[in-house]
């Protein structure tokens, strides 16, 4: 069977991040790809020379040319401009807009068969406007975005009960920004309701309360941190979780931007959802039952999506 092929389109933090995690657990052979000229070749070079000290059997190329992506598996993009500090990802909009057209249009020339799994800024607009500009079936493109903010929520957990981190499940839906909903009735301690947590007096409400800020925040407490671009370990590991579900059939339910269409009261747009991962791409969307507060959270949410997408609409007469 031949090598699976990965192709990161953007090889800037979180792609190279990317190339070095697919590359160590030799998801396939890699490419990076960026329209700036050396950077894609320089890092390929460089992670491949990781590869006898790891021991990783992956081909790790770069390049300029569309040309060179054809035939991916899967492609994780990146490209565009990440956040800097005072930004929020809604400033990005037109900016990275230009560039998921161009994106869209590579994709749709070189890798129609291709899972193709968003990670660009502002994420629910841009997984839409790729979508749209590369013509794949949407079940076959997908936003990353609820398995970091999950992550970023878990990880605050798992602090305040002084737990593993492994043995908290935390869900994140809605949309990727500050009005996502951190779903607490459906966040568990090993199967125990982060609820019933509480009521046993082991944290407070204010301090979960204090978590769920935290969390709608995660990603620019990093880029105040960082002062020169956003974070990028783990929403590339992020990215990797959701390219092996796919690759390995795993059926994994993971919280993504996924196309909802009728569930939850949302007719045709992209938006945090849990949603199961095989071989099919998106293979369906998980309903579950929200509180009226979760709902009135998850619609907040739903429409400032909304919102992003008549943005798009009005800067790109393509798109209506
Ligand atoms: N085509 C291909 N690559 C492009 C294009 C384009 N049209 N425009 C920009 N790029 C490349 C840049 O050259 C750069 O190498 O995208 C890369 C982006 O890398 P970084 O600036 O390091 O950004 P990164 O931290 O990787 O984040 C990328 O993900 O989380 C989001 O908000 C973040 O939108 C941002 C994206």
């Amino acid at each position: 069977m031949a090598r699976k092929k990965i192709a990161l389109i953007g090889a800037g933090n979180i792609g190279g991040t990317l190339a070095h995690l697919a590359a160590k657990k030799e998801l396939g052979d890699v490419v990076l790809f960026d329209i700036a000229e050396g950077l894609p070749q320089g890092k390929a070079l460089d992670l491949s020379q990781c590869g006898p000290i790891e021991g990783f059997d992956a081909r790790i190329t770069g390049t300029n040319d569309y040309a060179d992506i054809a035939g991916a598996d899967v492609i994780i993009v990146t490209a565009g401009v990440a956040r800097k500090p005072g930004m929020s990802r809604d400033d990005l909009l037109g900016i990275n807009l230009k560039v998921m057209k161009s994106v869209g249009e590579g994709i749709r020339t070189h890798a129609p068969d291709a899972f193709v799994i968003c990670i660009t800024n502002p994420l629910d607009a841009m997984v839409w406007a790729l979508r749209e500009f590369s013509g794949l079936p949407k079940n076959k493109v997908v936003g990353m975005a609820g398995v970091l903010d999950s992550a970023r929520f878990a990880t605050f957990l798992a602090w305040e009960f002084e737990t593993s981190v492994k043995d908290v499940n935390a869900f994140v839906l809605g949309g990727h920004g500050d009005t996502m909903v951190p779903v607490l009735s459906y966040s568990t301690i090993s199967g125990i309701p982060v609820l019933d947590l509480v009521a046993q007096g082991r944290s407070t409400k204010e301090k979960i309360d204090e978590i769920v800020k935290r969390t709608r925040g995660g990603g620019g407490e990093i880029v105040a941190l960082l002062k020169t671009g956003s974070a990028y370990y783990a929403p590339a590991t992020s990215g990797i979780a959701m390219a092996e579900a796919y690759l390995g059939d795993q059926k994994r339910i993971l919280p993504c931007a996924a196309y909802v269409e009728g569930k939850y009261g949302v007719d045709g747009l992209y938006v945090g959802v849990p949603a199961m991962i095989g071989a099919d791409g998106i293979e369906q969307v998980i309903e579950i039952d929200l509180t009226d507060e979760e709902k009135s959270n998850f619609q907040v949410s739903v429409d400032a999506v909304k919102e992003l997408l008549e943005a798009c609409k009005g800067i790109d007469e393509s798109l209506k």
